[in-house]
């Protein structure tokens, strides 16, 4: 936006360009506000309305929100695969709240390490959502993969250890499963499963 607005005051432009210069600035800062709210609906608290949700739309709206964080953090993320759409009973704003949690997790787990990245695949099998998120950041021993999910468990300075709690409870409330395969040094992968609605 701040380019085009350059542009538009310095040159003597058609107009056009000039026109098509500004429904370029519009819909750019009619994205920024759609990203915005979002922010602010994860950030309010949640009510308990379950309703058919598509886990596809959420992901995208997810990613949209989370790739300034991998950029900044130098991550590459992906979506590697994915089915749409994806019905699902759900709250859509937990479930939006439990993607950010372990894709923001991910991020941070492969921070500091080369060609850090993040990947995700989204896609149906027996009547299931099966997201898979794949880092290849520090990874976890043993003794940290059992500790998952439960309350306060962190290794980070200024993590709360709720990430975690909250999305392995929303996932539960509905009907999903969480499993994990960690390697120290090499990277973690999670496979959430959700129950489709129709198939
Ligand atoms: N992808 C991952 N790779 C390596 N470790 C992970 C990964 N995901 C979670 N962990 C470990 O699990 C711990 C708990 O995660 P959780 O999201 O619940 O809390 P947190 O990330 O520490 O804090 P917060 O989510 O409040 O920022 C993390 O501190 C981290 O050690
Ligand atoms: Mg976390």
């Amino acid at each position: 936006v701040k380019g085009f607005l350059q542009l538009i005051r310095e040159s003597s432009l058609e107009r056009n360009k000039v026109e098509r210069y500004i429904d370029i600035c519009e819909d750019e800062i009619q994205r920024t506000e759609g990203i915005l709210s979002e922010y602010l609906s994860i950030s309010k608290p949640m009510t308990e309305k379950r309703e058919p949700t598509d886990l596809y739309l959420q992901l995208q709206v997810v990613l949209d929100v989370m790739r300034p964080y991998a950029n900044m953090n130098n991550v590459n993320l992906d979506l590697d695969k994915a089915e749409e759409p994806i019905q699902i009973f759900a709250n859509p704003d937990k479930i939006k709240q439990v993607l950010i949690n372990f894709i923001k997790n991910a991020i941070e787990a492969c921070s500091n390490v080369p060609n850090a990245k993040v990947t995700l695949r989204l896609e149906v099998a027996a009547r299931k959502a099966l997201l898979t998120i794949k880092d290849n950041g520090i990874g976890m021993s043993e003794e940290q993969v059992n500790r998952l999910g439960s309350i306060y468990f962190s290794n980070k300075t200024k993590g709360t250890g709720l990430g975690l709690t909250f999305s392995y409870q929303a996932i539960h409330e509905s009907g999903g499963t969480v499993s994990v395969s960690s390697k120290p040094q090499f990277g973690t992968q999670f496979i959430i499963t959700l129950p489709v609605l129709n198939c």
